[in-house]
């Protein structure tokens, strides 16, 4: 089985409880606030036709909807029961016109060359297989005055914090297929200016707004 297979089957299990997870308050209060961030830097107009990458259970796309008048906004995941569970609740919030959920790989997009005006990923890069391949293909679907904001998790800045980081970072590696010591920084700017938002929770938490070089 290929690392990918690997990912989408464990987020396939996870489909259940994952709702439950993101619910749990003292994971889903710190988060909300982190991903409302995320949703605020994209600057919407209306108009905009969005990406969410790896959009999980859709939380977001049913926060970006509502910012839309005339645009749209598409979430992709690998995980067939996420695209599921993100379908159901679009559908129970109503908002079928402007938003939808589909399988995509974005380290081999199905979407043309710049199609998204702006494109979102959170908690995903750090998940993607192979996020130099992701990185590429995000260069190619984005819009040439388009922008990227990437929410995730990396490597704490004080020494302080690495005994609170590497139980944390060992058990999303086993639990989760998720690679907290990935330096998602670094291969994002072979393609694009980056610049940092926001650092939370002692630096492991970075809010990255991404443009064309
Ligand atoms: C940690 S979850 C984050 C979900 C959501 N963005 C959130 O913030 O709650 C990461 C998601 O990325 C998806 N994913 C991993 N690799 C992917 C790929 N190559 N293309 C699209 N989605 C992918 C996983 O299936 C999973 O649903």
């Amino acid at each position: 089985m290929s690392e990918k297979e690997k990912v989408a089957l464990r987020y396939d299990r996870w489909t259940r409880f994952y709702d439950l997870i993101d619910n749990f308050p003292l994971i889903s209060r710190p988060q909300r606030g982190w991903k409302e961030a995320a949703v605020y830097a994209l600057e919407l107009q209306g108009h905009e036709r969005v990406l969410d990458i790896g959009t999980g259970s859709g939380q977001i796309l049913t926060w970006i909807a509502p910012c839309l008048t005339d645009g749209m906004v598409i979430g992709t995941d690998i995980s067939h029961g996420m695209v599921k569970i993100a379908r159901e609740r679009i559908e129970r919030k109503g908002l079928k016109e402007r938003t939808h959920a589909v399988y995509d790989d974005i380290e081999h997009s199905s979407f043309p060359d710049d199609h998204f005006d702006r494109i979102i990923a959170t908690f995903t890069f750090t998940t993607i297989p192979d996020p130099i391949k992701a990185a590429k293909e995000c260069a190619r679907l984005l819009k040439p005055d388009g922008s990227m904001i990437i929410l995730d998790t990396g490597k704490p800045r004080g020494k302080y914090a690495w005994p609170l980081f590497v139980p944390m970072m060992l058990s999303a590696k086993l639990f989760g297929r998720t690679h907290m010591d990935r330096d998602i920084r670094e291969l994002l700017e072979k393609r694009f200016e980056v610049n940092t938002c926001a650092n939370n929770f002692l630096g492991m938490v970075y809010l990255l707004k991404c443009t064309s070089l």
